[in-house]
């Protein structure tokens, strides 16, 4: 489920969206809308202003004795949930609802006195409309299969003789003659991008991949198919294998697809510090949300953590922010953490040689345990922060998430950086990832966690 950067795990079982920037292609998700929630949102920005007032960076030095690291509001984070998991909903990247969050973030951060900037790069958005499969033994009596497309597959249209062929090595490929057939393919052992390769490489004309267990998969390839391809589900696939065994059957492979020029954007405000050789402590979430629901926990959650941290730190004195913050929320995580790299690729080598930290929050409101990953030092700071909370944590050593959120993209360009989230969200990825799961009070432990990691750095 988890494939982090693991593309073997990732193309050979996860779902049929992704993405990728300048010239490799993007899986996509039928276009997410806005549905007129216009009305919803102002009422929340309008309490969100009235509960709030705004405080620019101008009247920081006139505002009270700093707050405690206890001040965090979990109950404003969960509000800033609400708004951009209820209201606006699901927020994939490319769709007009992630734009919608964007502007509804950058309200808020001008709200407290930041000034926001909203970077954007280049998204190649794959647009699946669909897959179909047709066999017929005789001329008379075709029969539909469901089927689902291999992300990135070529669109098009081929009908010719459908034989088997293993599970698509090349030494499958010596027994069977697939040229100008349609190839089917089991799953397993290999990528289905290799499969697919193979079978085109071998002359087949496309190629139906079925599943190895019971049920249709969907899967991905890793860039553009020189055939046609899809999946259909272990059932079809073996009454296929039954059928050809006795006799010869006549395929039909439709995909619908188009590949589409889109724009992903990250959302970066900045706090600067008092002293100008401090360095700088990044707090990162990203915005965007699977296309299968509202995204609440992920990651609505540490979006609204991040915000709340802007919120509440643009409310410390200066005296007390030695050290720059800088708060961004990225986009097109989902596909394949595009926001974040962008960003990191992009950062003047002095702002990212500056950079002490990147804290970054994802699914911090769903599940009974924290878990921390990425540089030693932070994960143990980490670790005894939310002991002191009194909660439990572990760190994550390694393991299949060590990839699986905008940390690393930070940890790649040698950035320290931090992945602070919980465990473990039944809801993850699917439509009842909704608001009401979220619990405030680990949203409050994620705010404080931050706090006092930031606290330690400028400590030192
Ligand atoms: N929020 C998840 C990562 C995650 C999963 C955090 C479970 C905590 C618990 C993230 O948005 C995600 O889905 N990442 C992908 C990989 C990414 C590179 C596309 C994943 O984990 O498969
Ligand atoms: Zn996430």
């Amino acid at each position: 489920m988890k494939a982090g950067l693991h593309p073997l795990t990732a193309v050979l079982s996860r779902p049929g969206f992704a993405a990728t920037v300048g010239s490799v292609v993007l899986p996509s998700w039928s276009h997410g809308r806005w549905r007129g929630v216009g009305a919803a949102l102002a009422l929340v920005l309008l309490a969100v202003a009235a509960s709030r007032p705004p405080v620019g960076p101008m009247a920081l030095a006139a505002q009270p004795a700093p707050q405690s690291t206890a001040a965090f509001s979990g109950a404003a984070a969960e509000q800033q949930v609400q708004a951009l998991a209820g209201q606006i909903g699901s927020r994939p990247a490319g769709s007009n609802s992630y734009d919608r969050a964007v502007e509804y973030a950058v309200d808020q951060l001008r709200q407290w006195g930041y000034q926001p900037t909203v970077q954007t790069f280049p998204l190649q958005v794959y647009d699946d409309r669909g897959s179909q499969v047709e066999v017929r033994s005789d001329p008379s009596g075709a029969q539909a299969i469901a089927a689902d497309t291999l992300t990135y597959s070529i669109a098009g249209q081929v009908e010719a003789p459908l034989v088997t062929a293993g599970l698509g090595q090349p030494a499958d490929f010596a027994g069977a003659d697939v040229r100008d057939k349609i190839a089917l393919i089991k799953r397993g052992e290999l990528r289905f991008a290799e499969k697919v390769a193979n079978a085109a490489a071998a002359g087949a004309l496309g190629v139906i991949v079925y599943n190895d267990s019971a049920g249709r998969v969907q899967g991905s390839l890793t860039g553009p198919s020189a055939v046609p391809a899809a999946t259909i589900s272990g059932e079809s696939g073996q009454q296929l294998m039954d059928q050809l065994a006795s006799g010869t059957l006549l395929a039909r492979l439709a995909v619908d697809a188009a590949t589409e020029q889109r724009s992903g954007s990250n959302v970066v405000a900045d706090l600067p510090g008092q002293r100008p050789d401090a360095g700088s402590v990044v707090f990162g979430a990203h915005l965007d949300s699977v296309p299968a629901g509202p995204g609440a926990n992920d990651n609505g959650s540490g979006s609204a953590v991040v915000l709340e941290l802007a919120h509440e730190l643009s409310m410390r004195s200066a005296s007390e922010r030695p050290v720059t913050l800088r708060f961004a929320l990225f986009g097109a995580e989902e596909l394949g953490l595009y926001g974040s790299r962008y960003f990191v690729q992009n950062l003047p080598d002095a702002e990212r040689h500056a950079i002490l930290a990147d804290i970054n929050l994802d699914m911090v409101g769903v599940g009974q345990a924290w878990r921390f990953g990425g540089s030693e030092d932070l994960v143990q700071s980490a670790l005894g922060a939310a002991n002191d909370l009194g909660q439990r944590a572990l760190p994550l050593q390694g393991g299949s998430l060590a990839g699986a959120s905008d940390h690393a993209s930070f940890l790649e360009a040698g950035i320290p950086a931090v992945f602070i989230y919980r465990v473990e969200d039944p809801n993850y990825h699917t439509a009842g990832d909704v608001p009401t799961l979220v619990d405030p009070d680990a949203l409050t432990q994620a705010g404080t966690i931050a706090l006092k990691l930031l606290d330690g750095l400028a400590s030192q």
